[in-house]
């Protein structure tokens, strides 16, 4: 593909993207980024030249991509429009803003939506992850399928109203088991105890899933209804209400019999 990339933001979506467009030879011609560092730090890895006002970007690249925050994609896209960039390519990257937020500012607009967890200090395969595309012309969609397919061996046409069921799905396995990982970090942080006692644990979890419908691996109390062992829980959890309304919740969706 030799069409021309320019990137918006360099956080944890734009660092990544940047390297890994980079790295496949794809041709990305600047990085805008608000935060200098950021901006800096991706383009000392790539070479890809960097920029910190609009009025500095590069007008004439084939297609932007705006991995900024989900608030700032229309901002970004307005001011790339109020430059005088309007019949580019515009696509963000995000799971839960629908592509018609740019459809004001470019008359071609589409979504390069990578389906996984990002953070700059992690270094990721790009090649298994799922990139979800989508665009408002046939040959725009192409484009961003080939570019797609630059970075991955898992590229699928998905719409907005799938990739926004999507993004829920992906909170429920990603965001809230993240959120119940830092609860049994606190729990033990309370008691003294290493958190290295429940790494086999999750390595375990997260093997299962991958190989079985989760429902079918559930244990412990809740799904056996042992009532006793769930009560004593919940007497440990008194001090901490917010955690203890949280193990209700949980318990009851996994068994409705169970009181608690
Ligand atoms: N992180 C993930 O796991 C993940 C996965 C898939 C998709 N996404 C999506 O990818 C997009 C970026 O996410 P992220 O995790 O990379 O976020 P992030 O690390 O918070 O970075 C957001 C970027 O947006 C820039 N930004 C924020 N407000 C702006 C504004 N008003 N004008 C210009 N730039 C602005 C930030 O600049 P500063 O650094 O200067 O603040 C930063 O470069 C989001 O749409 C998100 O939903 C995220």
């Amino acid at each position: 593909m030799r069409e021309s990339i320019f990137l918006i933001g360099a956080g944890n979506v734009g660092y990544h993207l940047g390297r890994h467009l980079v790295d496949r030879g794809c041709r990305v011609t600047g990085v805008f980024s608000r935060s200098i560092e950021k901006a800096q730090a991706l383009s000392e890895l790539t070479g890809i030249p960097h920029c910190h006002t609009f009025n500095e970007i590069d007008p004439t690249a084939d297609l932007y991509l705006l991995a900024v925050s989900d608030a700032a994609i229309a901002p970004a896209a307005r001011s790339l429009y109020q430059m005088g960039i309007r019949d580019k390519l515009l696509a963000h990257t995000s799971g839960a803003t629908p592509s018609s937020v740019l459809r004001p500012y470019s008359t071609r607009y589409g979504v390069f939506y990578p389906l996984q967890t990002f953070s700059r200090e992690r270094v990721l395969d790009f090649s298994k992850i799922p990139l979800c595309i989508q665009a408002n012309g046939k040959e725009d969609e192409a484009l961003l399928f080939h570019l797609g397919e630059r970075l991955s061996e898992a590229v699928y046409r998905i719409d907005d109203q799938q990739r926004a069921v999507l993004h829920v799905a992906a909170v429920f396995v990603n965001n809230f088991t993240n959120h119940l990982f830092q609860a049994g970090w606190d729990i033990l942080e309370r008691e003294s105890l290493s958190f290295d006692l429940l790494r086999p644990l999750i390595e375990e979890t997260a093997a299962k899933v991958l190989a079985y419908r989760p429902s079918d691996m559930q244990t412990g109390p809740a799904v056996r209804g042992d009532q006793a062992t769930v009560d004593r829980h919940l007497e440990y959890l008194q001090e901490q209400p917010q955690l203890q309304e949280l193990y209700r919740l949980l318990t009851r969706h996994i068994n409705p019999d169970l009181e608690v």
